[in-house]
């Protein structure tokens, strides 16, 4: 199957193919734009919401990844971006509020110091989860508490100089497995929608800095890369 995840670091991006995940990065610090240039393109609620975050860096970074989210969204459906209609699921998921197309577009975005990430996608719900690469006080005890067997498995036996990226590695692709079904991290998954060969998560080092991960549904990637 011709199928391909692609990485744009440019702002133009050619359609999104029914067999795609659109992945896009932004990095708010770098100092390249004006996150409240951005202002005039949220909801009256995201304009409110975005008033109520008092830490500096926090609100730049929601403006920018609104506006940039919106921005995108409507590249891909030809919306003007203060238009786009959000809504959110239970758990907080956001999605298309209405869609009348039998692809709909779905989308995931995740934030980190540093780092906005956007995934798009028509085959069905996707996940992304992007973490900056920090040391974790008490690693083995959060391995221990938040990893199934297999995962704590796959990190107790990596070197100590491996451990930390190894952490993240897994970290990132649950988290976006999570956020693909829908639950977030640790949520209880509606029966079917968590069935083990549903999903298939692929993840990548972003220089040293970041860790990068995507769920999709089987069938979006191409089988030999795992
Ligand atoms: C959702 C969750 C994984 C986010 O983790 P995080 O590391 O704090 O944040 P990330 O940067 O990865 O992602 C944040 C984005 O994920 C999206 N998101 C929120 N809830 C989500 C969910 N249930 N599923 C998928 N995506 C979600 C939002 O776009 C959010 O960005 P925003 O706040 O700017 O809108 C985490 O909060 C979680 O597991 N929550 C449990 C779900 C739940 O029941 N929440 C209670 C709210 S009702």
């Amino acid at each position: 199957m011709d199928v391909r995840l692609r990485y744009y670091p440019r702002a133009h991006h050619p359609p999104l193919g029914d067999h795609e995940i659109h992945v896009w990065l932004a990095t708010p610090d770098a100092g390249d734009f004006d996150p409240a240039a951005f202002l005039p393109l949220l909801s009256a609620d995201e304009r409110r919401r975005a008033e109520t975050i008092t830490a500096p860096e926090s609100r730049r970074q929601f403006c920018a990844g609104r506006g940039i989210l919106r921005t995108l969204l409507g590249q891909y459906t030809g919306t003007p971006a203060v238009e786009i209609p959000l809504a959110y699921s239970a758990h907080g998921k956001p999605h298309l509020a209405a869609e009348g197309s039998s692809a709909p577009l779905e989308f995931n975005v995740a934030h980190t110091h540093g780092m906005l990430a956007f995934a798009f996608c028509r085959y069905g719900p996707v996940g992304i989860d992007v973490e900056q690469i920090r040391s974790v006080e008490a690693i083995a005890v959060i391995v221990e508490h938040m990893f199934d067997e297999k995962e704590k498995a796959a990190f107790f036996r990596q070197p100590e100089k491996e451990k930390l990226r190894t952490f993240y590695r897994l970290w990132t692709r649950k988290e976006s497995l999570g956020k693909a079904i829908g639950t977030g991290i640790g949520g209880q998954a509606a029966p079917g929608q968590a069935a083990a060969g549903r999903w298939m998560t692929m993840d990548w080092p972003l220089g040293a800095s970041h860790h990068l991960a995507v769920t999709g549904v089987q069938g979006m990637f191409p089988p030999n890369i795992s």
